[in-house]
């Protein structure tokens, strides 16, 4: 009896203390996500820079996912993570001037991250930079609001959706996931440096992992360093690309694969590191003619560099792009899942402007003036150029020839200051109608316990950006810090001035060196900065707020013409079906439905979806079972003619797709003569969905493919072992080869 009641109360008073434990957390997080996907028509897409790849549609929604990190004494940073391919100052500013005005001082310029996620397949216009938006036909206003819209509602529902939480890191090795697309260039790093490295890009996954007081998952986020360029230059349809992808499978997977994208609790980000010479295409660049791999050195194929493109791993773009998200997502799974080493201490940051032309540096070394090299011109395997750089008046860019008569002849200063490099466009030296490219960037170290971001205002390099990582560290650590760092680049982050290479790498002039704007000492001027940013947190010391940069959103050009109108074709009528799909479709078929279209810039369905694939459980309930924010689905949009166009929706249907009724819908925003825009709504026949006979087929395939992969692993790891043997057999004769020589002697 006795011995009973004392156990019930040893177990009361266990479960008590248990409850307090849990309860005992160090951070409060807010976290939410909302829609920024930009025009589906008619703008072109930011990244390869190729003036006829413009938006036709959505694959995936891009979404802007927030994170706010608060410590006990209610110091504070937010992370925005954006599938976008970069980030923009004049975003920023327009950005943090919202806030304040609902916020206060809580977030300023100084404590804000907002990092892009790099995909290429998102529309342009959104920088205050002439030389961004040279191929989108100048700013596109339409890209601006959408940003600036749904980045504010992330941060609005991220404030709503505050919990106490636990942080936790964990990283490891992600393989067959990226290469390096300028190994020739890597190869002119040290010797001695390349060999305290295993591979010649970054394999380390980096996860925060975020729980609530229970350990129930609140949300994540990953840094890996890869392009989003899985999907190539020839797509035309909005993609959020292997991250974004990445992202969507883990909400998905956690919040239930019933809740709609973007809008659940689960909230995952795939974010962007030093990815600037890392490209997701693992199978390596061949030449398009012969099918042989490229020039090392130049990647050409006899001469020529647009022969030259990377491919791979999958059988086209989409297989690509989803083996690369499916890599990334369970990789980050297994590291949410196991990470054990948490975040304490105080959440903090630091941040200026620095102006990245004047920098000084040792020896009377500086930085210059921006410029681009040749090299540029040439785009990578992941997009060879298409940039039409010659003075012509035929260039499809009205922006190009509007600016290309003042191109100037960089100053004879100039060109040594950026030697060895051969500058094609002196962007520095130039401010017409307004800058070319940044002068004054941020550069922003922020802390969250043991996790240090140091947020790039470029596209690092993988050994730029170990060398910044290191030098945070050893600057944290000299200045008194005594826990381990754990020093993570985030790329692309609250501006962009193009890439960042080693001194070493920017001597061979490829692309990323010659898109290195501030020429060979970049890479050492940066370090400078976040060293001393470093030291500053350290030491709880403040650092000078910089010269500010240009808002120079007022004034740019655009050369988009708007929507003027919509019209039927002749005895039809708007979001009218045109193409049925089959009266019965397999598990596994691709539907097919055609409609009458219009400008889908008319409304960009923000929040919401341009297509509906609807469940009819009964004739009172039909439910939405995906959006045009679904990989499974497709909305294409083609122009016929001046004002006329159509709308194909495609819906790849899953093995396990519940059988029973469907019918797809079509809303379509038109506008009319005067302006007016009226919403039609079309919708297919109901049509059935039935069991596939290839349904057992396939899972008896994916079980053996499965055991495949299984066996795969195996001789991998044997293999690796062998190698350890052999490696160690090596030293082993050759030392018994230098005891022999000795004994000889
Ligand atoms: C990768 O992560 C592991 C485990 O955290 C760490 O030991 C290693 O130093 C990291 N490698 C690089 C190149 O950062
Ligand atoms: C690439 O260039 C280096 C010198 O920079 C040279 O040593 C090497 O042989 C070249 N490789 C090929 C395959 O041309
Ligand atoms: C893009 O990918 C498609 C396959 O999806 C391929 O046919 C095409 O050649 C690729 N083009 C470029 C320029 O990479
Ligand atoms: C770093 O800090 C030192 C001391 O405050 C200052 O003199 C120097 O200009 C700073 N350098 C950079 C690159 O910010
Ligand atoms: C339709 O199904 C719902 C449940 O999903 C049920 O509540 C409703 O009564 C059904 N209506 C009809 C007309 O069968
Ligand atoms: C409609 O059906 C879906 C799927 O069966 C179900 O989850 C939902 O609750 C139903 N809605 C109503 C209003 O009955």
């Amino acid at each position: 009896m006795e011995t009973g009641r004392g156990g019930i109360v040893f177990l009361v008073l266990s479960a008590l203390l248990l409850q307090t434990n849990c309860a005992d957390t160090e951070y409060n997080v807010g976290i939410g996500i909302a829609d920024i996907t930009g025009p589906a028509a008619q703008v072109n897409m930011m990244g390869y820079a190729n003036p006829s790849q413009t938006t036709k549609g959505i694959h995936l929604r891009q979404f802007s996912r927030a994170f706010i990190f608060e410590d006990k004494n209610k110091n504070t940073v937010l992370f925005v993570n954006l599938d976008a391919c970069m980030f923009s100052q004049g975003v920023k500013l327009e950005i943090i001037r919202r806030l304040k005005s609902v916020y206060g001082t809580k977030y300023t310029e100084r404590n804000v991250c907002i990092s892009g996620t790099h995909t290429h397949s998102g529309p342009a216009g959104f920088h205050q930079y002439l030389l961004f938006s040279i191929t989108s036909l100048g700013f596109v206003r339409e890209s601006f609001d959408a940003l600036v819209q749904g980045i504010i509602i992330s941060v609005e529902r991220a404030e709503q959706n505050f919990h106490p939480a636990n942080l936790y890191v964990n990283s490891g090795e992600l393989l067959d996931s990226n290469i390096n697309r300028s190994p020739s260039a890597y190869l002119f790093n040290p010797q001695e440096e390349r060999a305290k490295y295993r591979y010649d890009t970054d394999k380390n996954m980096t996860v925060l992992k975020i729980v609530d007081a229970d350990g129930t998952p609140l949300g994540m986020i990953s840094w890996f360093a890869v392009h989003c360029t899985s999907m190539n230059n020839t797509n035309h349809l909005i993609s959020s690309d292997n991250k974004g992808l990445a992202a969507l499978m883990y909400e998905a997977d956690i919040n239930g694969k019933d809740v709609l994208p973007g809008k659940g609790r689960f909230v995952a980000a795939f974010a962007q590191a030093n990815e600037g010479d890392v490209s997701p295409n693992t199978q390596g660049p061949h030449c398009l003619d012969t099918g042989l791999p490229c020039d090392f050195n130049h990647s050409t194929c006899n001469g020529r560099n647009e022969m030259c493109i990377a491919f791979g791993p999958g059988k086209d773009m989409f297989e690509s792009t989803r083996i690369i998200a499916t890599n990334q997502y369970k990789k980050a799974k297994e590291l949410f899942d196991s990470a054990t080493t948490k975040l304490t201490g105080p959440v903090d940051f630091r941040h200026t402007y620095t102006d990245m032309t004047k920098q000084s540096l040792e020896g009377g070394r500086t930085t210059c003036p921006g410029a681009m090299g040749y090299s540029f011109a040439a785009g990578t395997t992941d997009g060879p150029g298409a940039f039409n750089f010659e003075q012509s008046s035929t260039s499809p860019s009205p922006v190009w020839n509007f600016v290309s008569h003042l191109i100037k002849n960089p100053s004879a200063e100039q060109i040594k200051c950026h030697h060895p490099k051969p500058i094609l466009l002196d962007t520095g030296e130039m401010d017409f109608p307004y800058a070319w490219e940044p002068a004054i960037v941020d550069t922003q170290l922020l802390r969250i316990g043991q996790l240090f971001l140091i947020a790039v205002p470029a596209e690092f390099t993988t050994m730029a950006g170990r060398r910044t990582r290191d030098a945070v560290a050893q600057s944290l650590m000299a200045a008194g810090f005594t826990d381990k760092p754990i020093p993570v680049i985030a790329g692309l982050s609250n501006d962009y001035a193009d890439y960042v290479t080693t001194f070493e790498e920017y001597q061979e002039q490829r692309y990323e060196g010659g898109s290195t704007i501030y020429g060979p000492n970049t890479l050492e001027a940066y370090i400078n900065v976040y060293k001393n940013l470093s030291k500053a947190m350290t030491m709880g010391s403040p650092v000078a707020p910089g010269p500010n940069p240009p808002d120079l959103i007022s004034k740019q050009i655009s050369f988009l013409p708007p929507v003027i109108l919509d019209r039927a074709p002749f005895g039809k009528s708007f979001a009218e079906c045109t193409q049925q799909p089959g009266a019965v479709c397999k598990q596994g078929e691709r539907v097919t439905a055609k409609f009458v279209g219009a400008n889908p810039r008319n409304n960009l369905r923000l929040e919401d979806t341009f297509l509906k694939v609807q469940y009819q459980v009964n004739t009172s309930n039909f439910t939405t079972v995906y959006t045009d924010a679904h990989w499974e689905t497709r909305f294409e949009w083609e122009s016929k003619g001046l004002f006329e166009s159509e709308v194909t929706v495609t819906w790849d249907i899953p093995l396990n797709q519940a059988p029973g009724n469907y019918a797809i819908l079509y809303y379509c925003d038109h506008k009319e003569l005067g302006g007016n825009i009226n919403l039609a709504e079309g919708t297919t026949q109901s049509f059935k969905v039935v069991n596939s006979d290839k349904k057992f087929a396939t899972s008896k395939m994916d079980q053996y493919q499965k055991k495949l992969e299984r066996k795969e692993q195996l001789l991998k790891n044997q293999n690796e072992i062998l190698k350890g043997k052999k490696g160690n057999l090596n030293i082993l004769s050759k030392r018994l080869n230098a005891q022999k020589d000795s004994n000889t002697v």
